[in-house]
């Protein structure tokens, strides 16, 4: 059995109803949207954070599930599709899970317009349930992804962000809504805060981990379903580069410093920018940080009772570290 069978196993049956549930959050009257929607749908992720709302709610529900943690999994499905879509026009990335990104195949104006519409269905499924304490977490995320990525386009400006706000970066971008799934499924089914406390940290940690998994697919040569290299192409500094930039010479500082400046659309030079960054050892220091979120988060899960929910568990904080794409 492939690993995210074995994942999904005990929670199949929820996997199920929740992918009609969310298919049906997107329902809309406009024909172009409709078709758009059912264009995403059928070009669905890996679908981690609907997995770890349920996982997590499973652990402390003791096997249950309730009508908020669909709700739950659906708000952070929808909202994560919307930041998916922008993303894709703030980078100015063509692919995506495998195929051509909505601003590809719509155009910028298009995308963005349906990343708000994505945004706000998300936000309404919230408030028509008067689940008033999960539209907190859901826009507390929100606010903190734009942000987010807001600091990471200010530091692409200038080139000079440390491994500090590397880090500040990645937690508000893409930390943030991880842990919510996890706060989310266990606060739909039990009022215990210091367990909530627990699987909010757990996620946390969980997505700083998978951020740096993601930055480091950027520079690799795998097909991932959406393009490598652009992060420097984009200016974008994450970890094996802020790593090199402190750890080489200061001659060979300044070259970084410049082709990440100057020839960052020139693609034989992001080549040589991505060789020197592997000699510098850049790749190797941001596993070997990404594995050290992986060990605390597996410490905190080692503090919940063995069962399905917390082996499969185990198993998503293995598969974010291991993962093809
Ligand atoms: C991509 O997330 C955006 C990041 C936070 C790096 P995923 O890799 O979970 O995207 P899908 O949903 O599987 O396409
Ligand atoms: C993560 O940033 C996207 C969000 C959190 C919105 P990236 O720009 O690195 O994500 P990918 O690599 O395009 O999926
Ligand atoms: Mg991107
Ligand atoms: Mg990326």
């Amino acid at each position: 059995m492939k690993v995210t069978e074995q994942i999904k196993e005990p929670i199949y049956n929820e996997m199920e109803i929740f992918e009609q549930k969310f298919s049906k959050s997107m329902s809309s009257k406009v024909a172009l949207l409709n078709r758009i929607t059912h264009f995403i749908v059928n070009r669905k992720g890996k679908q981690m954070r609907p997995m770890f709302t349920f996982l997590s709610a499973k652990l402390l529900g003791n096997g249950k599930v309730s009508e908020r943690t669909y709700r739950g999994a659906s708000v952070i499905e929808l909202i994560h599709t919307a930041t998916l879509v922008h993303d894709d026009v703030v980078d100015d990335s063509n692919q995506r899970r495998g195929f051509f990104s909505i601003n590809a195949l719509w155009k910028n104006k298009i995308a963005v317009l349906v990343g708000d519409y994505l945004l706000s269905k998300g936000l309404l499924l919230c408030i028509h349930n008067e689940d008033f304490d999960l539209l907190k977490i859901i826009s507390v995320a929100v606010q903190e992804m734009s942000e987010g990525e807001l600091l990471q386009i200010e530091k692409a400006r200038n080139l000079d962000i440390t491994e500090d706000i590397y880090f500040e970066i990645i937690r508000q971008k893409t930390a943030t809504l991880l842990s919510a799934c996890c706060a989310m499924g266990a606060q739909s089914v039990s009022q215990d805060k210091n367990s909530i406390e627990k699987m909010r940290y757990f996620g946390e940690l969980i997505g700083m981990a998978f951020q740096i998994k993601d930055d480091l697919f950027d520079y690799g040569e795998t097909k991932i379903g959406k393009p490598t290299g652009i992060d420097i192409k984009e200016q974008k500094m994450t970890l094996p580069l802020i790593y090199s930039l402190n750890n080489v010479s200061p001659k060979k500082r300044k070259w970084l410093i410049h082709s990440v400046k100057k020839y960052n659309m020139d693609k034989q030079r992001v080549k040589e920018v991505i060789q020197t960054v592997k000699e510098a050892g850049g790749l190797d220091y941001a596993q070997k940080r990404m594995e050290s979120f992986q060990k605390e988060a597996l410490e905190i899960l080692l503090t919940f009772p063995k069962n399905s929910y917390r082996d499969s568990l185990e198993l998503m904080v293995n598969y974010v570290i291991k993962r093809k794409q």
